[in-house]
């Protein structure tokens, strides 16, 4: 039966799913049908991933036991680390990251990914080992040491200690841990969707993530906080906000971090984020990047009057990971950390009723065209 042909696949449901909703409209992102606005103030990043991937709230013993896992599968091999050290210095940290995590698949029999167990433990070892290695390749690429994780730690504080080499204060790992749990899941994203394409081969859980990972490094969906960041410091002071904005406007260029595809009300997000970034720098000094991005908020919302362009998700994020120190190329590596949640989730939830996917084309090319030898072309 014919078809219209939507590019990008724009508005057609690939999938059934009860993960993640987003309203539009209203600004609503719920998980599991718990608002991220709950999720954020009162739960962890790891008790919302159990959540996402399991489809409620665990018990203490639930989450006890998961939290435990994790934190015993932390380490990476020393073959691994190896590999990382091979990897050239200047290379983008996504890549590195995909390559690794490619190669943790040849250390860890999943092949079967019908055994429920394990793919339990598939999962916990991609959550628990991502950070790691992120830490590894930007520690190893500027020529120190590998430092490996410390099991007295949490989550997020293990992973900044894993990268600084200092132990983290409490307000940076509980902003990180609420930066993870906002980057967790979004629905049918490009990310989530080239890995349950690569899912429905049956293929293991390694490669899934790293074709998920492949993905996000786009600038069109992970890569846009970095160029955030970078737009601010070009900038540089609130005075310079105005004339900045009207000539890119007017070159009908697009300002990072600003509109998006689902939402058109601020970006639910971008309020959270935004509030962290006041109570962050409240503590600990401000920062000349958010001073700037508040007034190009300002001023986009008096010059993009009418088009439903509103600050995204990467627009404040970038500025929170700038003052904890986290170089610009690692900002979309932290997206990773996080949304492998998704990934996981939509994993376990496509194993239950697996079908190959296997889309149409419209054929726009020629038939029976003869085959003209060689000597003769
Ligand atoms: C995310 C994005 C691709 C969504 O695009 P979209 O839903 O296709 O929206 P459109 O491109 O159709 O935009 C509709 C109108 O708003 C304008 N607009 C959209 N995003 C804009 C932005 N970031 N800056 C300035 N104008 C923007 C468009 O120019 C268009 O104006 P027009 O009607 O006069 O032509 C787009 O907003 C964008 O490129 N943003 C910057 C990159 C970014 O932050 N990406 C991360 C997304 S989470």
């Amino acid at each position: 039966m014919p078809h219209d042909f939507m590019p990008g696949l724009a508005g057609v449901p690939a999938a059934r799913s009860a993960i993640s909703d987003v309203d539009g409209q209203r600004g609503i992102l719920e998980y599991r049908g718990i608002r991220v606005e709950d999720l954020c103030k009162k739960s962890s990043f790891l008790e919302t991933t159990w959540l996402l991937l399991f489809g409620r709230l665990p018990s203490k013993a639930e989450l006890d036991r998961f939290s435990n896992d994790l934190t015993h599968h932390r380490r990476i091999k020393y073959r691994i680390v190896d590999l990382i050290k091979c990897l050239p210095e200047q290379g983008h940290p996504m890549d590195a990251l995909q390559a690794a995590v490619a190669a943790l698949g040849m250390f860890y029999p999943g092949r079967n990914v019908k055994d429920v167990e394990n793919n339990y433990w598939s999962a916990v070892r991609l959550i628990a080992k991502l950070p790691t290695i992120v830490a590894a390749y930007a520690r190893l690429r500027r020529g120190d040491d590998h430092i490996p994780p410390r099991d007295d730690l949490s989550f997020c504080e293990n992973f900044l200690y894993m990268v600084s080499d200092q132990v983290p204060d409490r307000l940076s790992a509980q902003t990180l841990d609420v930066c993870l749990i906002l980057h967790a899941e979004h629905t049918m994203n490009a990310s989530t969707f080239a890995g349950m394409v690569t899912a429905s081969t049956l293929a293991d859980p390694y490669t899934v993530v790293a074709s998920s990972i492949g993905a996000l490094k786009g600038p069109l969906h992970g890569g846009a906080n970095e160029e955030v960041v970078e737009m601010l410091k070009e900038i540089g002071t609130p005075e310079r906000v105005r004339p900045y904005l009207e000539r890119k406007l007017k070159d009908k260029q697009k300002i990072m971090g600003f509109g998006h595809r689902v939402y058109k009300v601020k970006d639910p997000r971008a309020t959270i984020l935004q509030g962290l970034c006041e109570r962050l720098f409240k503590e600990c000094g401000t920062s000349p990047l958010y001073e700037v991005a508040v007034e190009v908020e300002r001023i986009s919302a008096e010059l993009l009057a009418g088009k439903s362009v509103h600050p995204n998700v990467d627009f404040y994020s970038g500025i929170l990971y700038d003052k904890m120190g986290i170089e610009v190329e690692f900002f979309t590596p932290i997206f990773a950390i996080a949304r492998v949640a998704g990934w996981l989730a939509h994993w376990f939830e496509q194993l239950r009723e697996n079908k190959l996917y296997r889309p149409d084309q419209i054929y726009e090319g020629e038939h029976n065209r003869p085959y003209v030898p060689i000597e003769n072309r």
